[in-house]
């Protein structure tokens, strides 16, 4: 995982930012999805994808990130809407500690598909430790 710098263009008139394959990002994004209107103290995403890559931005507000190998696990606190978090496929994620009004918007390598999760957290230890 690593935390990926985003153009900022300043402008008085409000701010742009850009993402653009193989320069921010090297996977082709097959779907965008964004989740939003989180109750506090709501977790979301507690599961791993086989397949799936993404980049997370908390393009409004905040949150955080965890994201765990199945053995030690790091935590990203998001809360600019210039900076990504890539996540490769096969580490567990979840993300809590949602602001207010905060969105988070996926970048996503594959199409939704309900078999590249990895729901249950000692099969997720299981299958990384094979
Ligand atoms: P899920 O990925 O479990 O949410 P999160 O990881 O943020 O907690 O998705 C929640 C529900 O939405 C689940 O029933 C599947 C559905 N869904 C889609 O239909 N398409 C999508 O692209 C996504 C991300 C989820």
């Amino acid at each position: 995982m690593m935390l990926v710098d985003i153009p900022k263009i300043l402008d008085e008139r409000g701010n742009l930012s850009f993402i653009e394959k193989g320069v921010h990002l090297d996977f082709d994004i097959q779907r965008v999805y964004w989740i939003y209107d989180v109750p506090g103290g709501e977790i979301r995403g507690g599961h791993a994808f086989y397949e799936q890559e993404e980049v997370i931005i908390a393009l409004s507000g905040s949150f955080d990130v965890i994201l765990h190998t199945g053995e030690e696990e790091k935590r990203f606190s998001l809360n600019r809407s210039y900076k990504g978090l890539y996540v490769p496929k096969m580490l567990w994620r979840s993300m809590e500690n949602f602001s207010t009004n905060a969105v988070c918007l996926v970048l996503a390598s594959t199409f939704y598909k309900a078999e590249d999760y990895i729901r249950d957290f000692d099969e997720f230890k299981k299958i990384v430790n094979q």
